[in-house]
Formats: structure tokens, C-alpha cells, sequence
């Protein structure tokens, strides 16, 4: 696996070589950045100026678009937005591949795609024959929140290899999880799920591999990082579910009941949460919550991925 001129479209083809030396690129980045000094993208500047990405994002999104535009500003990288629904030609019908071929037909260098299609349209996306990073896809994946997530479990406890890191809440509707199943995985830790038996993965054989709890004291007790996940009702199919009261009287994460957390424990969340139906907002002051630290890593690892993708020797 490459960065260089490649898709990124998944985490289940990343390799531990390729994903150390895009964390390293990126710690590079964000020392820069914080250190206010740009000199360490001279070699890149040039190049990049020369190239435009195109930004298309057919779901909502905050932190993952706006990361990215972040990430394309301090690289100094031009890049489009695809305009909303309504102003786009998406209205008149047109699908969802002739308005990415057409997309493509520009010539952008790169496309940053977040859609409610999964892997049934990987195939067709390599047929665009330009760089896709995947910036969110149905339920399948999110590899680049799973990046930005690995790269905060490594800074704030030392190492991801070793950790225990529990996922609550609705791991059948996400993408996230997904994601962070297989990167995690492949980087050392031990992954477990904690929720309600109707949000719990139960085809793909990857998640039968790992612990399932329905209890989250118990949950707590064994892990050393909680990351929380919304309940992604526009997902659901099924109304006669858990009811969200129910939801968040046993999985909402509280002060309460992080208490059972390590004092060394890590909070996370990768967003958007939803006020105490599965994150109390109390957390954001708990030392041991990295909630906004990761969205900052978000655009330092996107930064890292679009540099990686468009200038040859970076990560590759
Ligand atoms: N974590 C995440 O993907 O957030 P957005 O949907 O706001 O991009």
C-alpha cells in the first residue's frame, strides 16, 4: 500500500509501515504549525499551488469538511467545494456517479468524497481514475477519523499498542467503528464494543473476534480508553428499538459513570455527540477527555494524508 497518487478509501488496506510514517509526516506538520513556521512545506508549496482539490460531500458534515478545508489552507493546496444539493444539479436527478464523473471530467488532482454509499461503489470510484480520499462512506468507513483518533490515543497515553479501547453505542450504524476496528487492530490494541443488543454488529465476522459487552460498569472496568459514538437515528430502520430515555440512562457517558474509567484513562468521541443522550458536555472539562484535541488532530492528519497523496516520497 501507497499514499502517493493512490485512493484512500479504506483502513483494511493500511499497513503498519505506511500508517508510522504518516504519523510521522504528521507530528512534523503540526510542530510547524503550532511553531507558526512554514518553512518545513517549502519543498511542498510549489508543487502544491499548482494543484486544486475538489471537496464533495453529498452527507453533513462539520469537523471532516472544515478539517479538510483547514488542512488545504495551511498547505496552501486550492481546493472547491461542491456546492449544497439544492444549488447542484443533484436536484434535476442527475445520480450520484455521472455527477462524480463529471466531477472528475474537471480534472481536479484529488477528490475528497464523504457519501451514504459504501464499498459497493469502490469499483467504481477507481474508474474516475483520480485520487479519492474517503471522507466518510455509509456505514463501511471513515479512515481518516480512524487515523485522527489513533494519532490522539498515541500522543496523549504514549502508544496505541497495548491499550484496551472500548466503542459505546450504536457500532452497527457506524462508520467510525468500523474504521477504527481495523486500524486500531493493526497497531496493538485491544478493541471491545459496549451497547444495546439491537446495536451491536452481528454479520461481519471481524466484530464476532472481539469482546462484547452489554454492560457498561463492567465495559469501563476493563478498558483503558472509552470512545463514545452517537445513536445515528436517520440510520435506523427498525422504530421499535431501544427508546433514547432508555439509551442514555445506561450508555450515556457521564462523569458518573467515567468515574470507573482509569484516573489514566482517555475520553473520546469522534462527533458530533448529542447532549446527555450519549455524551454529557460535563466531560469536556474531565483532563482525561480528548474530545477537541482530536478535532484539532484532524487537520493535522489530513494535512499529512493530502501531502502524502500529492507529492511523491512523503508517506510512500
Ligand atoms: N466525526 C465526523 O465525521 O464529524 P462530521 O460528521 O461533523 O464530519
Amino acid at each position: 500500500m501507497s499514499f502517493y497518487g493512490c485512493s484512500l478509501l479504506s483502513t483494511q488496506k493500511f499497513s503498519l509501515e505506511k500508517v508510522t510514517q504518516l504519523f510521522s509526516l504528521t507530528k512534523t506538520i503540526e510542530s510547524a504549525l503550532i511553531n507558526n513556521s512554514l518553512e518545513f512545506s517549502a519543498q511542498w508549496q510549489e508543487l502544491l499551488q499548482q494543484k486544486v482539490a475538489m471537496l464533495v460531500f453529498f452527507e453533513p458534515s462539520t469537523r471532516t469538511s472544515l478539517s479538510f478545508q483547514m488542512a488545504c489552507e495551511r498547505i496552501r493546496l486550492p481546493y472547491i467545494n461542491f456546492p449544497a444539493f439544492e444549488q447542484s444539479s443533484l436536484i434535476k436527478g442527475e445520480s450520484f456517479e455521472d455527477t462524480l464523473f463529471n466531477v472528475a471530467a474537471m480534472k481536479p488532482d484529488l477528490i475528497i468524497l464523504r457519501s451514504s454509499k459504501g464499498n459497493e461503489v469502490t469499483d467504481f470510484l477507481e474508474e474516475l481514475k483520480i485520487p479519492v480520499v474517503n471522507a466518510g462512506s455509509g456505514v463501511d468507513g471513515h479512515p481518516t477519523q480512524a487515523l485522527l483518533d489513533a494519532y490522539t490515543i498515541q500522543k496523549r497515553l504514549g502508544s496505541v499498542e497495548g491499550q484496551k479501547v472500548l466503542i459505546v453505542g450504536d457500532v452497527t450504524h457506524s462508520r467510525v467503528a468500523s474504521s477504527n476496528l481495523d486500524l486500531l487492530r493493526l497497531l496493538g490494541a485491544e478493541v471491545a464494543i459496549c451497547g444495546p443488543e439491537e446495536m451491536m454488529p452481528k454479520n461481519e465476522p471481524k466484530w464476532q473476534e472481539i469482546k462484547s459487552f452489554n454492560n457498561l460498569e463492567t465495559a469501563l472496568e476493563w478498558a483503558t480508553v472509552c470512545m463514545g459514538l452517537r445513536v445515528q437515528l436517520e440510520r435506523h430502520n427498525n422504530k421499535n428499538g431501544i427508546t433514547t430515555k432508555e439509551y442514555s440512562q445506561n450508555y450515556c457517558l457521564n462523569p458518573e459513570k467515567l468515574k470507573i474509567l482509569s484516573p489514566n484513562g482517555l475520553i473520546m468521541h469522534p462527533g458530533p455527540f448529542v447532549r446527555d443522550v450519549d455524551f454529557s458536555a460535563e466531560l469536556l472539562h474531565d483532563p482525561r477527555c480528548a474530545v477537541h484535541a482530536q478535532v484539532t488532530h484532524g487537520v493535522y492528519i489530513r494535512a499529512a494524508i493530502l501531502v502524502s497523496i500529492l507529492v511523491e516520497g512523503m508517506a510512500s
